[in-house]
């Protein structure tokens, strides 16, 4: 059996969700019982750890360069530490685990298209407040926050990956005097829990100018709860921009249902950019609430 990897590099094996490996490992999965995490904020308690190690992270159309914690060196930690969720995706070869484990530790290659079309476009974050769903490494909410968000909240499933990945990363991706918590909030957890947790009065206030999500729509079954979130998170005047393949073979999600999902609510509206169509097909949907009434 081949030994999994947290990939750092966009290869080939990060065709990920909807190749053919993933079809295998999500029919196996398919018995796991159904649980959801309870949200919970993570604090920050890291400081700047040497065998980080960041490196720069390729993007084009602009210039600016993100940089990401050596994932190599986060791996031989947490196994050394006997790290569970390493264990199981270790044992099963596996990126992903459904309600387990859904995939933070790798960054997948549309959290790169996004941030490319966040740039290409000119999208304003100045004094915005930002919620990177589903953020795994969190990179485009960093990008956010180097745009000048005034607040990004991250949320990942895994507390581990937010502990060991997205905190780090963040922290080396912005100057050192920066104060995250003045800035950052971090939530591990599933979207059902987070929907109940998050500003339960529904303060327009404290909703989000810009919902960034990659790589979140592959599974049909979680469509509801996000969505939801999106109803009772997003700001009137908000965007939300979700990255995503085409379809997600096997897997059962795709652009098409996912955006049927969203008609069905009659709240909002969808515009699709297509980013490319070679080998599997990715796209960028913009979605906004329909135009009130006056
Ligand atoms: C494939 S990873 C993508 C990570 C990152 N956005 C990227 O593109 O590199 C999917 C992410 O969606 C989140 N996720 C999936 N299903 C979820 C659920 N039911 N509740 C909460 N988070 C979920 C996980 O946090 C996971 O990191």
């Amino acid at each position: 059996m081949s030994e999994f990897k947290f990939s750092f590099f966009l290869d080939d094996d990060n065709a990920g969700l909807g190749s053919q490996q993933d079809k295998r490992e999500h029919q196996s999965d398919s018995q796991l019982p159904k649980r959801h995490l309870a949200c919970r904020i993570v604090s920050n308690t890291d400081k700047m750890s040497p065998d980080w190690n960041p490196r720069i992270l390729s993007l084009s159309g602009g210039d600016i360069s993100l940089r990401c914690v050596n994932l190599t060196a986060v791996e031989s930690r947490l196994r050394e530490s006997g790290n569970q969720l390493l264990l199981r995706t270790s044992a099963e070869n596996s990126d992903l685990i459904p309600n387990f484990y859904e995939g933070g530790f790798k960054i997948w290659e549309c959290s790169i298209d996004l941030i490319e079309h966040l740039l290409a476009r000119g999208i304003e974050f100045g004094e915005k407040r930002v919620l990177d769903l589903g953020c795994g490494a969190g990179l485009p909410g960093i990008f956010a926050l180097t745009k000048g968000a005034a607040e990004v909240h991250f949320q990942d499933y895994n507390t581990d990956v937010i502990h060991h990945v997205t905190i780090p990363n963040t922290i080396v991706n912005l100057p050192p005097e920066t104060i995250l918590a003045e800035r950052c909030k971090f939530y591990a957890g599933d979207w059902q829990q987070m929907n109940v947790f998050l500003n339960p009065e529904r303060l327009e206030a404290m909703k989000y100018d810009i919902i960034l999500t990659s790589e979140t729509i592959y599974n049909p079954d979680s469509y509801p709860a996000l969505i939801q979130i999106f109803t009772d998170h997003l700001k009137l005047s908000g965007s939300i921009y979700v990255a995503a393949k085409t379809n997600y073979f096997g897997v059962g999600g795709s652009t098409h249902l996912f955006t049927e999902a969203l008609s069905k609510t009659n709240s909002f509206c969808t515009e699709s950019y297509q980013i490319t169509t070679e080998g599997l097909s990715r796209e960028i949907i913009r979605v906004r609430h329909k135009t009130l009434p006056s």
